[in-house]
């Protein structure tokens, strides 16, 4: 009675009611995460089609919307008026996310206000920390990425995540946070991000592509799934509440490798590359985006994560 012709795995899935019993995984509007871009300017995004950057009064509409659609939680990226070397614009107290986050506390007590704690959007040269001879220098880095932190905390940030990759990050972050009363707050920490050739529309988006070199002298190598998990286990020790996989389609595996290996919660950054190919194919007429989302997203549950960022949170609100 173990196999063919007793056993027929069509069985349950004859129809979509009978199919919904036996699903093993589904995707919730409450672990989805909205990425908003704020600038000085309103802008178009052309390489990511649907979003835009937002002034902070366009963004405080904008949330009302997602808000009203059902969606709990976004992460604010900034595009500052003026980049220069100390990334100034990151961490100064009325910096563009620092805006942002006071006109959207007080308006949306109940969302979950994530800020991306990095400097590249904010440095002359792009690059994700002080540069020093030529090299991005990690330990001097750390304060600034920390003063940053706890400047988005101070302007009504819930949860701060790092995605510069400089080595001993979340523990500056953490003791700096806790430095100012706010050991409350948790860390996300961007633990596994690759250096990857996924980021390219959302480096339009945000007006970061480094002026010279590239990313490989901090972010990790694309081949490397051991270290990835070195990466999460020092993170966690530093103080990491919970660790994030990026980016996540090309990475699986990784997300994979990281549940079976810890038990805090896991992000996967389902990053602008992934939907920037789906949406150009649909645009195409090559694929159906919504069903090509839809089944993208599930594979990264699937996978192992728990919370999710993706572009496509927006529509998610309208599509589950
Ligand atoms: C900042 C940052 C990047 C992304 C998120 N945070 C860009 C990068 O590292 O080059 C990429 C997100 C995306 O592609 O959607 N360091």
């Amino acid at each position: 009675m173990s196999s063919y012709p007793d056993v027929r795995l069509r069985r349950f899935r004859r129809n979509a009611s009978l199919r919904g019993l036996v699903r093993e995984t589904h995707l919730r509007l409450d672990q989805f995460v909205m990425p908003l871009f704020v600038a000085p300017e309103s802008l178009r995004n052309e390489q990511l089609p649907g979003m835009s950057r937002y002034t902070v009064e366009a963004v405080v509409r904008e949330v009302e919307e997602l808000v009203r659609a059902g969606v709990q939680a976004v992460i604010l990226f900034g595009i500052p008026a003026e980049k220069d070397e100390q990334a100034t614009g990151a961490w100064e107290d009325d910096g563009i996310v620092q805006q942002a986050l006071r006109a959207l506390r007080p308006r949306f007590p109940e969302l979950v206000l994530m800020t991306d704690v990095c400097l590249c959007e904010y440095t002359s040269h792009g690059h994700c920390g002080v540069i020093v001879d030529g090299e991005v220098h990690n330990d001097r880095s750390l304060e600034l990425l920390a003063r940053t932190a706890v400047s988005h905390v101070e302007a009504g940030a819930d949860v701060v995540a790092p995605s510069d990759m400089m080595d001993g990050r979340v523990r500056a972050i953490r003791d700096a946070l806790d430095d100012v009363g706010s050991e409350s707050v948790p860390v996300l920490a961007y633990s596994a991000k690759y250096a990857s050739a996924f980021y390219g529309p959302f480096r339009e988006a945000a007006d970061s592509t480094p002026s010279f070199g590239d990313r490989r002298g901090y972010q990790m190598d694309p081949a490397n799934v051991r270290e990835a998990l070195r990466e999460c286990e020092l993170d966690i020790e530093e103080g990491a509440d919970a660790i994030m996989i990026k980016p996540a389609l090309p990475y699986l595996d990784v997300i994979r490798a990281a549940r079976e290996s810890f038990d805090v919660p896991i992000g996967a950054y389902n990053v602008s590359g992934e939907y920037a190919m789906v949406k150009a194919a649909a645009q195409a007429g090559w694929l159906e985006e919504r069903q090509a989302a839809l089944e993208s997203l599930t594979a990264i549950k699937r996978a192992g994560a728990d919370l999710i960022i993706s572009y496509w949170t927006k529509d998610l609100a309208q599509w589950l």
